[in-house]
């Protein structure tokens, strides 16, 4: 694949103002050529006002959950159709949302289904702890993250994955792209003999503090084809920066 991805997760920040801010400041560094796919992923409420600004531009935007139900009484939460009104794509399963929030493979399954069905992108997230690597059973959460929740599909045609190891979010030590491109393998190679052919064109990104001086290693790794950002996206010139730095590699 030499289209890149890059995905910025902006997490629980931003005001609607700075929301503002940021998205104009992302679509006008127009920095890409065309090789770098990006979607940004602001918090639920700037939703609206973020896809209008980058309406017409390459930029694309994703949500960062979803409730699998469509509609009824739960509370606080948002539907697939609600965001596929505003959005293309929605991250599901983050280590946050497992951790903090206690959610399943099986809940995080339902997410992908109801987000497939409504038409949106699913970017499923996974991704060991460091006690689990420090188990050696890296390999084995990530693979069983993986299938459990996508046990409900057919096709991934549509499906993103992003490896995020939890050690490596928000720490400011990126894994060793050898070890990301170990692990985004097995990956690829899970997807591929439980759903064929078609995992070769399934986006695998690595994210877990990337920034603009490590970006080129993951992405010139051959199973990495893109990121998935969180802090150094929430300031327009190093994300423009993150993007700029993968369109030299995959152009
Ligand atoms: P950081 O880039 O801040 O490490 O966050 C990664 C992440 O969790 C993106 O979803």
């Amino acid at each position: 694949m030499t289209t890149s991805t890059i995905v910025g997760n902006w997490k629980m920040n931003t005001t609607l103002a700075s929301a503002e801010i940021l998205a104009y400041g992302i679509r006008d560094m127009r920095v890409v050529d065309g090789s770098v796919d990006i979607i940004i992923c602001p918090p639920y409420v700037s939703l609206d006002r973020v896809s209008r600004i980058v309406s017409g531009s390459h930029i694309r935007v994703g949500a960062q959950d979803v409730h699998p139900e469509s509609s009824g009484a739960f509370t606080g939460e948002v539907s697939p159709d609600m965001i596929a009104e505003v959005a293309d794509f929605v991250i599901v399963g983050h280590s946050e949302r497992r951790q903090l929030f206690s959610e399943s493979d099986e809940f995080i399954g339902r997410k992908v289904v109801a987000s497939l069905n409504a038409g949106l992108k699913p970017i499923l997230c996974v991704g060991e702890s460091l006690e689990d690597r420090r188990a050696g059973r890296a390999e084995e959460v990530v693979r069983s993250q993986l299938l459990n929740s996508l046990a409900g599909i057919e096709d991934v045609d549509g499906i993103l994955v992003a490896y995020e190891p939890v050690w490596a979010i928000g720490t400011g030590e990126a894994a060793n792209p050898q070890i990301a491109q170990y692990m985004l393998g097995t990956i690829r190679f899970a997807l591929k003999s439980n759903f064929g052919a078609i995992a070769d064109s399934v986006p695998c990104l690595y994210g877990g503090s990337v920034n603009a001086d490590n970006v080129q290693d993951f992405v010139r790794e051959p199973d990495i084809d893109g990121a998935l950002v969180g802090g150094a996206s929430l300031d327009a010139q190093s994300f423009a920066a993150i993007v700029a730095r993968a369109a030299e590699v995959a152009g």
